[in-house]
């Protein structure tokens, strides 16, 4: 999508612009914490939120930039954590040496730290919204990014992974709708709380963010062979994302947010 690519050069740019802004004067601390903005990730939780944000007021959608930023330095905070040797142990992500195989480990732990707490600092800092919503949002993406997402669901993968839970399909199913489709449904709900859609727009954008939370984990499972593709076999987990891939496209939303969704579905 050619849209979502030029969003994401210009958004590269924005979130290193912002970490330099905040943390030029710390040398290295600003090396580590920067490094995974320089490598390419998909900035879709973002792109995701600046879309929905056009869909429901084109006005006011360069508005919604300080919270998408928040949404990404999460996400990535959450990544620099996940490979960590005590989590998912691994040595490489987007094709380059994860951030504690290249400044150590206690320096991931510290620029996860950073930048978990940052995405606070820039969300606070939007004058573009009245207070009440700016604290509404806050709350959210802190509920969203803890207890009743994020945070949980990873504590479940990590019990299902040392054999503390039981890894079936009810549990992977959870599990995966908590460590990964939370941030992307909060990617819909942010803008609704700011821009204040009607009902029946705001009815059909949390619909959609519900279902492509679970289309991207689904298409990811199938693209690591993790996940709901360890315990149902390929055909059927192709039918589950088939049956979602056409509920999204009976929802009216923009052109442009079904495209999000062909991207994804169009992964595996
Ligand atoms: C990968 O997310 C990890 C999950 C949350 C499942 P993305 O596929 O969005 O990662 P990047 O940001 O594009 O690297
Ligand atoms: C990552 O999930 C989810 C979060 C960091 C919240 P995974 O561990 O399944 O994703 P990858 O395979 O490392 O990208
Ligand atoms: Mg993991
Ligand atoms: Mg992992």
């Amino acid at each position: 999508m050619k849209e979502w690519e030029e969003f994401n050069i210009f958004f590269r740019y924005y979130c290193i612009d912002s970490l330099k802004k905040k943390l030029k004067g710390l040398g290295s601390i600003y090396d580590v914490c920067v490094y995974m903005f320089q490598l390419s990730g998909k900035f879709l939780r973002p792109f995701l939120l600046y879309k929905v944000a056009e869909f429901i007021n084109p006005s006011k959608r360069d508005c919604v930039l300080p919270f998408a930023l928040s949404l990404e330095l999460i996400h990535n905070y959450s990544l620099i954590h996940d490979d960590l040797p005590c989590m998912d142990n691994a040595d490489f992500r987007r094709g380059y040496p994860t951030v504690h195989k290249k400044f150590g480990e206690a320096e991931a732990v510290l620029a996860g730290d950073m930048l978990l707490s940052l995405a606070f600092e820039y969300a606070s800092e939007s004058r573009d919204f009245e207070p009440n919503k700016i604290l509404r949002v806050i709350k959210k993406i802190s509920q969203y990014s803890s207890y009743r997402y994020l945070i949980t669901g990873q504590f479940f993968d990590i019990w299902i992974q040392n054999g503390k839970m039981e890894k079936n399909v009810e549990n992977i199913k959870i599990t995966n709708f908590y460590k990964t489709a939370g941030l992307i449904l909060l990617s819909v709900e942010i803008p609704i709380i700011l821009l204040d859609p009607v009902y029946t727009v705001k009815y059909n954008l949390i619909k959609y963010g519900y279902f492509l939370g679970l289309l991207f984990q689904l298409t990811d499972d199938i693209l690591d062979n993790d996940g709901l593709a360890f315990v149902l076999d390929r055909a059927e987990l192709k039918k589950v994302i088939d049956r979602l891939y056409g509920k999204l496209n009976s929802l009216n939303v923009s052109e442009e947010l079904l495209n999000i969704a062909n991207v994804i579905y169009n992964r595996v």
